[in-house]
């Protein structure tokens, strides 16, 4: 994320995420999944302005595509943003409050983590301007308890190994400014729902195994190996997710037909999105997938 201090407030630049390899080892007793997943950074923003109000009201208003269409972006106290907010209030006891306006850009319910990375920004903007102080282990512990992403977002690395539920964060170094055409179909997908069919559609994979292929990914990543890359991209709520949605079935009929190295569906979706050669031939796949009209295309490198 990218913070910076705009006359008296502080402007945040809240970015999405790709997971670029997801492979699930099994259901735990708290309910949640056990995982190893790549997250990568891109650069599609959500756009956070936080204002301190010393009144101790803590208010959110909301813009974008998602939030005027109805049930997308929670606007009120749902909203993990609001319960970011609140969250570091009570863990800190601090009585002030804030004024916050939210620009969404990032597609909701779409598997791109931009609920996510808003109460990242939420955490790490108010303990500026509360003065908290508060060390990025202990809001890292508080964004655990917001989602399991939320972690990801706090950290500096543009590309991490998450393990557990998500939330429990390895980083590793890999070049930024490779290029992704990203399009979140018309419907959007629920991951509590994508989970709950994962049993019946798909196997649960050995932990050996699993490190070696994420580390195998990471390796052609690191060297710039994209072909051999993009073979190594995996999902494994992808064949739960295709059963839910017929969004997502066609937009990997339509990646399959697209000049892009390889393709996969982002998270539990139903955002899917093409790794490309370069910036041109993304600005071109983008162009094409637009001309289609099977949703809104997005062209983004990876980065913070
Ligand atoms: O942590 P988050 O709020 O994103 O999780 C939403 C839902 O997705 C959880 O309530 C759970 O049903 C499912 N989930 C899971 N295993 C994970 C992450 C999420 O089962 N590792």
């Amino acid at each position: 994320m990218r913070i910076r201090h705009y006359r008296q407030s502080l402007l945040v630049q809240a970015p999405a995420k790709l997971n670029l390899f997801l492979e699930v080892l099994g259901k735990r007793a708290d309910g949640f999944h056990e995982l190893v997943t790549l997250m990568m950074s891109v650069r599609l923003y959500d756009t956070l302005q936080f204002h301190d109000d010393p009144s101790g009201r803590i208010a959110l208003r909301c813009r974008g595509a998602d939030v005027s269409s109805v049930g997308f972006v929670p606007t009120g106290e749902d909203n993990l943003v609001m319960r970011a907010a609140r969250l570091l209030r009570e863990h800190t006891g601090v009585q002030r409050g804030a004024a916050i306006d939210l620009w969404k850009r990032i597609p909701s319910a779409a598997g791109l983590g931009g609920g996510s990375s808003d109460a990242a920004a939420t955490l790490a903007a108010l303990n500026r301007i509360w003065e908290l102080h508060l060390p990025l282990g202990e809001l890292s512990t508080l964004a655990a308890r917001l989602g399991s992403d939320v972690p990801f977002f706090l950290g500096r690395s543009t590309s991490a190994i998450c393990r557990g539920r998500g939330e429990s964060i390895e980083p590793v170094e890999i070049p930024v400014g490779l290029w992704f055409v990203i399009v979140r179909p018309p419907s959007g997908l629920s991951t509590a729902d994508v989970f709950a069919h994962l049993h019946s559609s798909s196997g649960i994979d050995s932990r050996s195994q699993t490190e070696t292929d994420v580390e195998t990914l990471v390796r052609h990543l690191q060297c710039g190996r994209r072909g051999r890359a993009a073979a190594s991209l995996h999902n494994s709520l992808q064949v739960p997710a295709e059963r839910l949605s017929g969004d997502v079935v066609r937009l990997r009929t339509e990646f399959d037909r697209q000049p892009v190295c390889g393709h996969l569906m982002s998270g539990s979706g139903s955002a899917y999105f093409g790794l490309c050669a370069g910036r041109r031939e993304a600005r071109r796949v983008a162009a094409r997938i637009r001309a289609a009209r099977i949703g809104r295309v997005f062209a983004a490198s990876s980065g913070a």
